[in-house]
């Protein structure tokens, strides 16, 4: 194989690994919780609301693990939701939503690096 053969075939096979690298990460991050927050949680927890306005910055990060390892189900088991036909709320998201969205507070709770509202 000459020299410039070689390099075309290195080039190809580095452009081939890196799309399948960027496609595993964007598949990785395709669910954010801040869409999960946005859609299924500020309905209900916007300014002004009833429930109470929440964002990731409303909590800090100890009190938003507790509240998605034992209060979520408690506190909402018996609430419906408007926006997606009236379904408990706690059966809406799915784990992967919940997972994302969990994360996303504790990033971003009132104590962590980076405090945010919903935007
Ligand atoms: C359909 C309306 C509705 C939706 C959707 C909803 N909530 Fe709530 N949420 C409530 C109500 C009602 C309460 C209870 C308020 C009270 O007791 O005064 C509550 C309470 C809370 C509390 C306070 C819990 C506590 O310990 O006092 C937090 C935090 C909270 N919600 C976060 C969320 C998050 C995060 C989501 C998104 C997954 C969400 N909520 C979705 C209605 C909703």
């Amino acid at each position: 194989m000459s020299k410039t053969k070689l390099m075309v075939v290195v080039v190809l096979a580095g452009i081939v690994v890196l799309s399948f690298a960027s496609g595993a990460t964007a598949a990785k991050n395709k669910i954010k919780g801040q869409d999960v927050f946005k859609e299924f949680c500020k309905p209900c927890h916007g300014a002004d609301s009833e429930a109470g306005e929440y964002t990731p910055m409303s909590l800090i990060q100890d009190q938003w693990e507790t509240f998605f390892d034992e209060k979520f189900e408690e506190t909402h088991k018996g609430v419906t939701d408007p926006n997606h036909d009236n379904k408990p709320v706690i059966d809406v998201l799915t784990e992967e939503e919940f997972d994302a969205l969990a994360k996303w507070t504790v990033d971003h709770a009132a104590d962590s690096e980076q405090p945010m509202t919903c935007g």
